[in-house]
């Protein structure tokens, strides 16, 4: 690209973006994203962003709603602005979980939230672990599908010695896991886990030895815990001797953390794509994904190959 670079954010992750303008060299960009009395979300950006490549880091995390509308705003206001080229970088990409149909009279509504996001007026996305890569799909936009894998597998080994057990906790998720185990090796094990109903979950068996081993749980996201805890109770009960975990977005909802500190979690390596709660159990190692984000936008401002990023 010929214009600027530029970087923007709303109110989701002010840390992580000065984290990435950082790593680049540049200075966050100047913009109001505040409320008007009345609740609606007020956008105005403080400076010229005409011609300009501009990147907006907004993860959709809690309040999800809120952030959303947030991240629609400055994209509408950079568009009217005459930036060139506006990318939405969404390092945790919320409304992920409804993303198909599972019974009769529901919405998707990744499909939904990806089609907002190109009214708005978004060139291209760049995404950290979708929740799922259909979700990629939704868009008729290019995007860019990070995987938080590398730098997790990296952290871990950087700790963790000897033979391991990658665990998938559900069939979905086999595909990470074996990427994970491609870079840390060890051996593979897949749980077979059911949802008998929003936010609960059963694990029915598992497939592989974790008898007398050291477990790495690897899964995208830890939402109420519940994936987590009934897997670790699972491999316990199966003879499994340390138990890690590698999650790439921590959203901890309800009583999440307590139900980590509280567990046979030896340690949980998580990323920063979601705001780290203040009151982080002593057993979280975060491994920030600022610079892959850096390189990433560095690379479509420049025209580079994404993909040679996990090579
Ligand atoms: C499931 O498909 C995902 O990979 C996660 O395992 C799940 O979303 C985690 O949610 P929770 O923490 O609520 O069990």
């Amino acid at each position: 690209m010929e214009g600027r670079l530029q970087v923007f954010t709303g109110n989701a992750h002010p840390a992580l973006a000065e984290a990435i303008c950082r790593e680049l060299e540049v200075d966050l960009g100047r913009a109001i994203v505040s409320r008007f009395q009345n609740g609606e979300t007020r956008v105005k950006l403080d400076e010229n962003v005409r011609g300009a490549d501009v990147f907006v880091i907004q993860p959709t995390s809690e309040p999800v709603n809120d952030y959303i509308m947030e991240l629609l705003l400055m994209i509408d206001a950079l568009r009217r602005a005459s930036a060139d080229r506006i990318t939405a970088v969404i390092p945790y990409y919320g409304y992920a979980k409804q993303e198909k149909k599972t019974s009769g009279r529901e919405p998707i509504s990744a499909k939904l939230v990806a089609n907002l996001i190109t009214t708005a007026g978004a060139d291209r996305v760049l995404a950290v672990d979708l929740h799922s890569p259909a979700i990629e799909g939704f868009f008729d936009i290019p995007v860019d599908h990070l995987r938080a894998t590398p730098l997790l597998a990296r952290a871990f080994r950087a700790r963790v010695h000897g033979d391991i057990v990658v665990v998938s906790p559900d069939a979905g998720g086999v595909g990470r896991a074996q990427d994970f185990r491609t870079r840390a090796k060890g051996s593979l094990a897949i749980i077979s886990k059911q949802h008998p109903d929003a936010d609960k979950t059963e694990m029915l068996d598992i497939v592989g030895d974790v008898d007398g081993k050291t477990c790495v749980i690897v899964d995208d996201m830890i939402s109420t815990g519940g994936t987590l805890i009934e897997a670790v109770k699972l491999l316990k009960s199966r003879g499994a001797d340390r138990i890690y975990v590698c999650a790439t977005h921590g959203i901890y909802a309800g009583q999440a953390l307590d139900l980590i500190a509280n567990s046979e979690i030896e340690e949980l390596f998580v990323t920063d794509t979601i705001p780290l709660p203040q009151d982080s159990p002593a057993n979280v190692t975060v491994v920030s994904v600022a610079p892959l984000l850096a390189e990433a936008i560095m690379r479509t401002h420049k025209g580079m190959s994404i993909s040679a990023l996990f090579t």
